[in-house]
Parts: C-alpha cells; sequence; structure tokens
C-alpha cells in the first residue's frame, strides 16, 4: 500500500516570512505516518528544504530549457530541491489554456526531471450538471496521463472545478463515485494501477476532512487555502493519520 499522501498547494501566495509556518508544522508531525508535500510558490522552494515534508513545483514547462521568458523547467524544479510537480490545475487549465495534450508534455517533463507528476482533473459546475462528469474525467485521464506513468511517478488529483476555494464540497456519495471511477480507469490502463494515489482536492478543511478521507480509494488531499497555515494544514495531516 502506497503512504497516504497531504499535498498543500500555496499557489500564488507565500513569501519568506511563510516558512515559520513550515517549522510549526514540522514540530507538530515529526514523527508523520503519512507523506506531506509542500508546493510553495516556485520563489521559496529552495528556501522549503525539510527533511518532514517534500517539496512541489506547482506547474514546470514541457521543455528542459530554452527560451521561454518566465517559465520554469522540471529540470529546474529538481536542482532546486523539488521532488513533486502538480501538472494540469484547474487554474492552469484555465488561466493559460492548458489542454490535456500539453499536461501530458508537462507531466513526462516532470517523469525525465525524475519528478512525481501531481496530474489534476475535475469537471466545472456545468459538466456536472450536465451529467458530463465522468466523461469530462475519462477524457481528462486519457489525454492527461502519459503512457510512462507508473504509481512511483504519478499521483492524481481528482478536483472538481466548482469546490475549489469555494467552500463548496461534494457530496462523499459524489467523491466516491468519481474515485472509484478513476480506479478502475487506472487500473485497466496501467499494470500498477492500483497503487497509484489518488487524491481528493476542493476545499478540503480540518471539519470534512475525516470524512472525506473515509471513502474508499481516497488515498490523501491536495488542499489550497488551508495548507496556508499550519493551524488549519495540521488537523487535516492529523485526519489522514487516522484514516
Ligand atoms: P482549495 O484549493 O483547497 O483552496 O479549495 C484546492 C486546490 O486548488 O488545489
Amino acid at each position: 500500500m502506497p503512504r497516504k499522501l497531504a499535498a498543500g498547494n500555496w499557489k500564488m501566495n507565500g513569501l519568506r516570512a511563510s516558512l515559520s509556518e513550515l517549522e510549526t508544522l514540522a514540530a507538530r508531525h515529526s514523527d508523520a505516518s503519512v507523506d506531506i508535500l509542500i508546493c510553495p510558490p516556485a520563489t521559496l522552494i529552495g528556501a522549503c528544504q525539510n527533511t518532514l515534508f517534500d517539496v512541489g513545483g506547482q506547474d514546470c514547462h514541457t521543455a528542459e530549457s530554452g527560451a521561454h521568458t518566465g517559465d520554469i523547467s522540471a529540470q529546474m524544479l529538481a536542482d532546486a530541491g523539488a521532488t513533486y510537480v502538480i501538472t494540469g490545475h484547474s487554474e492552469r487549465r484555465a488561466d493559460h489554456g492548458e489542454t490535456d495534450e500539453i499536461v501530458a508534455a508537462k507531466s513526462d517533463a516532470a517523469y525525465k526531471a525524475g519528478l512525481i507528476a501531481v496530474i489534476c482533473v475535475g469537471e466545472t459546475l456545468d459538466e456536472r450538471e450536465a451529467g458530463t462528469t465522468l466523461d469530462i474525467i475519462d477524457g481528462q485521464l486519457a489525454g492527461s496521463i502519459p503512457e510512462g506513468a507508473t504509481a512511483d511517478n504519478t499521483v492524481i488529483a481528482y478536483e472538481p472545478v466548482w469546490a475549489i476555494g469555494t467552500g463548496k464540497v461534494p457530496t462523499l456519495e459524489q467523491i466516491a463515485e468519481v474515485h472509484a471511477h478513476i480506479r478502475a480507469k487506472l487500473q485497466a490502463r496501467f499494470s500498477d494501477g492500483a497503487d497509484m494515489r489518488i487524491l481528493y482536492g476542493g476545499s478540503v478543511k480540518g471539519s470534512n476532512a475525516a470524512d472525506i478521507f473515509g471513502v474508499p480509494h481516497v488515498d490523501g488531499a491536495l488542499v489550497g487555502g488551508a495548507s496556508l497555515k499550519a493551524d488549519d494544514f495540521s488537523p487535516i495531516i492529523s485526519a489522514l493519520e487516522a484514516s
């Protein structure tokens, strides 16, 4: 059984002063029985090195290097100390027009640099209301996960777009349906698909974490807002440890 994963996505938040939150977190969870990942802004990756948690980027370019002003390659993230990178977050898909094809190329670049890709999928509210959630997820899984994916180099994050940063959370039945569906798809395509970790993301908080972690095939969480403060992230880590 792969270790469960509590991942924090700081998005475009965090200055050097924020690193004290990680010191608090490290002091509280020094003997954590789950993997803990922090994805700070790229400016803080170098300063984030800590023996307790892994550090990840929030995005990478498809190329190793070149004339791409402002972009960061997977190799650079690895060089700065990252071991993971998020690819295909819905904010990147929406704000930067990232297609499944681009997400797959970024995930492939992550593998080449020795990083674990946290590949994000999820439906919009319109898609859920139209009853097309599972079709959308199928298309994203098929298009965004490269052939070389394994349980060691890939984590899938199911993040309903309408649940991100909104305080709205799907019902446990809705989460269960999508996670079981993703598991079946991963097992059908990859020989070790049973061991690929599937995270839930979207308005995870200390108050709902235990219920969400009780859902079958939920192997952890990708947490945005509640990962910024140790007081908010710590109960989520504890809930995952207890699950
Ligand atoms: P949230 O974000 O926890 O603030 O909803 C989750 C994410 O976007 O990864």
